[in-house]
């Protein structure tokens, strides 16, 4: 009963309640497990044809947890693509909304050891980061897990994830706790016991 069709360039926003079955979508997609029953497509195409690696490249991910790894705040970003350079990094922060911040509040900017788990940076400041980590892949499908703490009156991380997604022109998927998120959404999708209801 999970039927969803997602226009490329459109942002969608999930939401129902706990253990409806979101992030479990988000884990289909990038082929974390793959369905008993039915498909995913991307493109018309089974997502079980296209080539792994390919398909995960074309994908970026935040989390609902997101996890930054002990090092600066520039190879925070950078681990989103191998190989990418100074400008890109900051191109990307700059899309997260992140560069400000990095350059302001932070000591050494983006040469900033962000600490083990990134315990220096505030929990706005960490999704910032990744998301700037998901940016700088240049990805076609944007995935984001919006934390449930964001129900909470976090208003830092709450303008990140605003901003983000009314910028972005490329396909997202959202799962949203907050009603401004699912406002400015294409299309809303309510998903309760595993299936889309509404
Ligand atoms: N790896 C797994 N194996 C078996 N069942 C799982 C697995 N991961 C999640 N589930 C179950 O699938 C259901 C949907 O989980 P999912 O993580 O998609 O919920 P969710 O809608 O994202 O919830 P929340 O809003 O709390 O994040 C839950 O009942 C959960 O217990
Ligand atoms: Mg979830």
């Amino acid at each position: 009963g999970y039927s969803l069709e997602i226009a490329a360039g459109q942002v969608v926003a999930l939401c129902g309640p706990s253990g409806s079955g979101k992030s479990t979508i988000i884990g289909l997609l990038q082929r974390f497990y793959d369905p008993q029953a039915g498909t995913l497509m991307l493109d018309g195409v089974d997502i079980r044809t296209l080539n792994l690696r390919w398909l995960r490249q074309q994908i970026g991910v935040v989390g609902q947890e997101p996890v930054l790894f002990e090092g600066t705040v520039a190879e925070n970003i950078g681990y989103g693509r191998e190989g990418a350079t100074e400008g890109e990094i900051e191109e990307a922060a700059q899309q997260a909304n992140a560069h400000g911040f990095i350059i302001n509040d932070l000591g050494d900017g983006y040469a900033t050891q962000v600490g083990l788990r990134g315990g220096r940076l505030s929990g706005g400041q960490k999704q910032r980061v990744a998301i700037a980590r998901a940016l700088v892949r240049k990805p076609a499908i944007m995935l984001l897990d919006e934390a449930t703490s964001a129900l909470d009156n976090e208003s830092e991380k709450i303008a990140a994830l605003d901003e983000i997604m009314s910028k972005m022109k490329r396909t997202t998927i959202t799962i949203a706790h907050r009603l401004s998120t699912i406002r400015s959404a294409d299309k809303i999708a309510v998903i309760s016991g595993g299936q889309v209801v509404e």
